[in-house]
């Protein structure tokens, strides 16, 4: 299976930085933000990826990850063209790119747990969709999922609700088949004016053909300055008890 990586979008949430700097490329842990979905990705056996960015930012991309070789993966770039236009729109910018069944992940999201037995999973399958999703103190910051009573399926997602009784949001780990390009040309901007990725999930919903699972691991997304604190924090923890791991051996 391929993956990609969508990496465009203006970053509001973290001015003044991303005035000269795309998010994606700050520093989060010693590494640049995008290494890390790069280095989940080659944890779960994906080694053909591309990266969807902004036509100002692909170079600074190139010149940081380059092919991917130090990440033992093939990386390729695309630029979409609407920068903002919206994740699906971003995701349509991978249509050359993809075979059949691929993973998609949001370059802001940063995840704990192993996305290998998930992808293998849907490999595997017969579905044409799954997302994975997330108890949060603050759902109206994400796409919200409204559960059924027995948890079997979600009956729909509510992009940034005002007020909601759920606490799970939809992360950004999508697994798609390439029909799903067919269903992202149906989609109309949003009120925000953005393709949703929330819109497309809601029509894979109406056909009853989204499947989700709950991540069990810590999960981020670094959008904004508190979260980018937040997964620095994670990082340099981790990256502490891995050294003290390595001087007790
Ligand atoms: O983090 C999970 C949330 O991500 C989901 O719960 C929401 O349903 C989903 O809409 C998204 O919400 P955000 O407001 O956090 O999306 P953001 O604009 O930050 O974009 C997420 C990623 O997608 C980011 O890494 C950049 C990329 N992107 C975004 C847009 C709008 C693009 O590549 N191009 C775009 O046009």
């Amino acid at each position: 299976m391929k993956g990609v990586i969508l990496a465009g979008g203006t970053g509001t949430r973290l001015k003044p930085f991303t005035k000269v700097l795309n998010k994606h490329l700050l520093p989060v842990g010693s590494h640049p933000m995008i290494h890390w979905p790069i280095t989940k990705l080659k944890q779960a056996g994906i080694t053909e990826i591309l990266i969807v960015t902004n036509k100002n930012d692909v170079t600074d991309f190139q010149e940081i990850v380059g092919t991917g070789e130090e990440f033992g993966v093939h990386l390729s770039y695309t630029i979409q063209i609407d920068n903002g236009g919206g994740i699906a729109d971003a995701l349509y910018c991978a249509k050359e790119f993809v075979e059949d069944k691929f993973v998609v992940l949001l370059g802001d999201n940063l995840f704990d747990d192993d996305l290998g037995p998930y992808i293998e999973e849907f490999k595997n399958g017969q579905q044409k969709a799954k997302v994975f999703i997330k108890e949060v103190p603050d759902p109206e910051r994400y796409g919200v999922a409204i559960l059924d009573g027995n948890n079997h399926s979600i009956l729909s997602i509510i992009e940034k609700p005002k007020a909601t009784n759920s606490n799970y949001c939809v992360t950004g780990m999508y697994l798609y088949d390439k029909e799903v390009f067919e269903l992202i040309e149906l989609l109309e901007p949003s009120g925000r004016g953005e393709k949703e990725v929330t819109d497309l999930n809601n029509l894979y919903i109406n056909s009853k053909s989204l499947k989700y699972e709950k991540l069990k691991k810590w999960w981020l997304d670094a959008g904004t300055h508190e979260a980018l604190f937040k997964g620095n924090l994670h990082y340099y923890e981790n990256q502490l008890e891995a050294d003290k791991e390595h001087e007790r051996q």
